[in-house]
């Protein structure tokens, strides 16, 4: 059995746990991201905070990588990396880009769309203070996107940190942080039986959130 697509063809869920009204979605689409996510977090759901990045190079090719929502508030969506990154690169040259959470468990999906900030340094600086010192070792030690001879050479580039930075704390590299996303669009799917999805989607227009329903 090594052939995927005869493994995967027939693969079908029949989404029916629960339905998506326009009334139950409201007029505040970061209320409504609050909720779920919170309902997310009650069910359990394997990292719901898990989202898949988008992000544009200058010429149009588009590339896509998990992160962590590590902030959410009042449309405001936070994630961390390193600023030399392929998304940095892409950030930098194109402030545009969309997250996306799957929880299966829930059979719901969530897009979100908007302009992307570097987050001031200070507030960079606050949250990596915060993470464990291992993390904050592997921030200076990866030359996050660049290409590796092989494990070895990262490996030696923690031993070096781990040794600059004994018995001290770990400052912030110049070259990690935040970025803030800013919604303009959000989406909120539930999975319904026979594909006949809800979605709910909202779009900012003149500083007020429009509400439509989209066909599945
Ligand atoms: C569940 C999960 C969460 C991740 N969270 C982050 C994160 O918060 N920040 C980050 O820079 N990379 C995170 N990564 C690694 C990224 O997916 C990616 O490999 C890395 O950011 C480099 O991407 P780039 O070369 O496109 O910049 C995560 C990966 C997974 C699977």
């Amino acid at each position: 059995m090594n052939d995927v697509s005869a493994r995967i063809q027939h693969l079908r869920e029949d989404f029916s746990k629960a339905v998506l009204t326009e009334n139950a979605a409201g007029t505040e689409p970061f209320v409504f991201f609050e909720r779920w996510m919170n309902e997310a977090l009650d069910a359990q759901v394997l990292e719901p905070q898990a989202m898949a990045l988008s992000t544009a190079a200058p010429g149009g090719r588009i590339a896509s990588r998990m992160v962590y929502l590590r902030f959410a508030h009042n449309h405001n969506f936070s994630f961390y990396g390193n600023y030399n990154s392929l998304k940095g690169q892409h950030l930098n040259a194109h402030p545009h880009a969309a997250l996306l959470f799957f929880w299966p468990e829930l059979q719901r999906q969530i897009r979100i769309e908007g302009q992307v900030n570097q987050m001031p340094t200070e507030q960079s600086a606050k949250y990596f203070n915060e993470r464990p010192r291992g993390s904050q070792i592997g921030a200076w030690a990866s030359d996050q996107s660049q290409k590796l001879n092989d494990r070895k050479q990262l490996e030696n580039t923690e031993q070096i940190y781990l040794e600059r930075f004994k018995n001290q704390d770990v400052p912030c590299p110049p070259f990690w942080g935040g970025w803030t996303l800013s919604a303009c669009y959000y989406e909120f799917w539930q999975g319904r039986p026979s594909r006949l999805h809800d979605r709910i989607a909202f779009e900012l227009h003149n500083q007020q959130w429009l509400k439509n329903r989209l066909s599945p």
